[in-house]
C-alpha cells in the first residue's frame, strides 16, 4: 500500500508529480526537501523506491514538523487520539475551542502528539483544509461544516510513519539546507509561490509570509546548492518575476496544473508553472 500525504496541504504538488518525476536525475545521494508542506514528492520518491539513501525534511512551520514527528515517533497514540477526536468534527464549538490553544501561553508545552492531533484535526474540518496562520501565527482558519470529514486513515498513517522512520525532520528557514545537502544530492524547492497578481496573494502558511526579497534569497541558494554539485529542483508560478530568477538554467520550464486551493476558494482553474532544473535530467519524457 503506497503512503499518501496525510495533510491537505495549499500548493500540495499532486497533479505535478508525473511532470517533476520525468525530470529527475537518473541517480542522487540524500533527497532534501527545505519546503515539505504536505510532502506529495517525498511521499511518490517512497513509493517508487527512488529513495536510495535516507531523507531530510524540512519547513519553517513547527507544528508541521510536529505532526511528522508525532507520526514518525508515535504512530499509534497519534491513530487513539485523532479516534477520539472524530466523533466531534461536526462540533462548531469543539473546532473553536481546540483552534484556541495556541492562544494560550502553555500551547508550547502540551505533548506533541497532542500539538499534532490537533493540527490534524484542524486540517480535516477548517475551511477548504486551508492551512492559515494570522500576524501572531495563531491558527485562523474558520469552521469548515463538512458532512463526513475523512479524520483519520490509520493504514495510511501507519504506512507514512514506515516512510519517515529514517528521516531527519528539521524546523529550519530554506537557507540552511546549503550546510546539509552535499555533491550528489538532490533538492527539491517548492516554496510559496509568487503570485499571479497583488490580490491572488496566498502566502500565510506562516505569520512571516514570503516576499520578494525572499524569492530572491531562495534564488541564491539554489544558484550556490548548483555550484556545489547539487542536483536542485525548483517549482514555482510562471512569473516575471519567478522566471527572470531562473532564466539560463539547464530546464526552464512552463507547465499547466489545476490550482485546487486559493485564497478564494471558489476560484479553481488552470494556473501556468515554472519548473526549473539545474542539471539535464536523465530523460525528459511526456508523462502518460
Ligand atoms: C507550497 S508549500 C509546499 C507544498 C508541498 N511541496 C506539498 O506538496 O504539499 C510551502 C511551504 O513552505 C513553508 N515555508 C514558508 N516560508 C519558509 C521558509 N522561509 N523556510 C522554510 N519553509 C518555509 C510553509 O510553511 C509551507 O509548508
Amino acid at each position: 500500500m503506497p503512503a499518501r500525504p496525510f495533510l491537505k496541504w495549499a500548493g500540495g504538488k499532486g497533479q505535478l508529480l508525473p511532470e517533476l518525476t520525468a525530470r529527475l536525475p537518473a541517480q542522487f545521494r540524500r533527497y532534501h526537501e527545505p519546503f515539505v508542506g504536505g510532502g506529495a514528492l517525498f511521499f511518490h520518491l517512497w513509493n517508487s523506491s527512488r529513495l536510495r539513501h535516507s531523507a531530510v525534511l524540512s519547513d519553517s512551520n513547527p507544528e508541521l514538523i510536529a505532526c511528522y514527528e508525532a507520526v514518525r515517533d508515535e504512530v499509534e497514540d497519534l491513530i487513539a487520539l485523532l479516534l477520539e477526536l472524530r466523533p466531534r468534527f461536526s462540533d462548531r464549538e469543539f473546532f473553536y475551542e481546540i483552534r484556541g490553544w495556541d492562544r494560550r501561553p502553555d500551547f508550547a508545552q502540551r505533548p506533541r502528539v497532542e500539538r499534532a492531533a490537533r493540527t490534524i484535526f484542524l486540517n480535516r474540518t477548517c475551511y477548504n483544509g486551508l492551512y492559515r496562520l494570522n500576524n501572531r501565527g495563531q491558527f485562523n482558519a474558520p469552521f469548515g461544516n463538512y458532512r463526513n470529514p475523512l479524520i483519520v486513515d490509520p493504514e495510511n498513517m501507519r504506512e507514512v510513519s514506515r516512510a519517515l522512520q529514517h528521516v531527519d525532520l528539521i524546523v529550519s528557514d530554506f537557507a540552511a539546507v546549503l550546510e546539509r545537502a552535499l555533491p550528489g544530492d538532490l533538492v527539491y524547492f517548492d516554496p510559496p509561490y509568487v503570485p499571479l497578481s497583488t490580490t491572488a496573494s496566498f502566502t500565510a502558511y506562516t505569520h512571516q509570509g514570503f516576499s520578494e526579497t525572499e524569492q530572491r534569497r531562495l534564488a541564491e541558494v539554489f544558484l550556490a546548492l548548483a555550484a556545489q554539485g547539487c542536483f536542485v529542483m525548483l517549482s514555482n508560478s510562471y512569473t516575471e518575476l519567478a522566471c527572470s530568477l531562473y532564466a539560463g538554467q539547464p530546464v526552464h520550464e512552463r507547465l499547466s496544473a489545476s490550482r485546487k486551493i486559493n485564497c478564494d476558494g471558489r476560484k479553481r482553474g488552470m494556473v501556468a508553472e515554472l519548473i526549473v532544473c539545474s542539471y539535464e535530467p536523465a530523460a525528459v519524457t511526456s508523462p502518460a
